[in-house]
């Protein structure tokens, strides 16, 4: 399995900014000597993305992604993007369900679902966020609430026959809520614990197909966590948020070992 390490830039950098950063990326990650199997995933604003992926066009392993997307082919909703239009400006991964969309814009699991579908049935890989809020952490409903999540998710995949193909187009990015920009990341023992009870659920709900899809941690990853999360069962890669808005901090989380 590949092992990705994903940007989140979410709400930062202009469309220079972010040429700059990819294109120093870019180098970085041609005179580094990365394991095989790592690949690199830049989610930026949507107005970066055109200029983003341009700089990163070079190397296939570099790719950049959308935070969000609607879905719809297009028509009246006003503020959205379809599959294609983020497509077209060379997106080819993009992220559903982050936190921040959920918990600050308010939206649902269901949602969350069809958009997820949508998006694989228009050409899209997809990362799909899930993770526990402290609250929910604390009533002991870690399980539970992983389990609805992806519930939701994968019946509808399985309802639109989209399973097969996941293996090369979908991931899961486990994120307690918590620990986003919080400067708290999971401790060892909560982060094997709550991969291990996402990995079993993708197995129960999707069958051989579950032990194929990347599971990356996220919240709070910096360069000097990385190499230890990267080392846990079931930790296939890292989302990373504060620390990927430099290129030579975030190379450092790349390049972890
Ligand atoms: P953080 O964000 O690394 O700043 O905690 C992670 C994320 O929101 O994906």
């Amino acid at each position: 399995m590949n092992t990705i390490i994903a940007a989140n830039w979410k709400m930062n950098k202009t469309r220079e900014e972010a040429k700059e950063s990819v294109s120093e990326l870019f180098r970085l990650i041609a005179g580094a000597d990365l394991p095989e199997t790592r690949r690199v995933f830049v989610f930026t604003p949507f107005t970066c993305i055109a200029d983003a992926a341009e700089a990163a066009k070079a190397n296939p392993k570099l790719l950049i992604g959308g935070q969000d997307v609607y879905p719809a082919d297009h028509g009246a909703f006003t503020g959205e993007i379809s599959p294609a239009m983020l497509r077209d400006a060379g997106a080819r991964w993009v992220l559903a369900g982050h936190s921040e969309r959920r918990h600050i814009i308010g939206e649902n699991d269901d949602f969350v679902a069809e958009k997820t579908a949508f998006a694989l049935q228009n050409g899209l890989s997809v990362m799909l966020c899930i993770g526990e809020t402290l609250q929910e952490r604390e009533d002991g409903q870690l399980k539970d609430v992983l389990l609805r999540q992806l519930t939701v998710v994968a019946n509808n995949l399985k309802s639109k026959n989209l399973v097969g193909s996941l293996p090369q187009t979908f991931a899961v990015a486990y994120e307690p809520v918590w620990a986003i920009g919080t400067g708290k990341v999971a401790g060892e023992a909560e982060v094997l614990d709550a991969h291990a009870a996402v990995r079993s659920i993708l197995e129960d709900l999707l069958g051989p197909v579950g032990k194929q899809l990347p599971i990356l941690y996220g919240g709070s990853v910096k360069p000097a966590n990385a190499a230890s999360l990267l080392k846990l069962d079931n930790v296939d890669g890292l989302l990373v948020g504060g620390a990927s808005l430099e290129a030579k901090t975030f190379m450092q989380i790349v390049a972890a070992q």
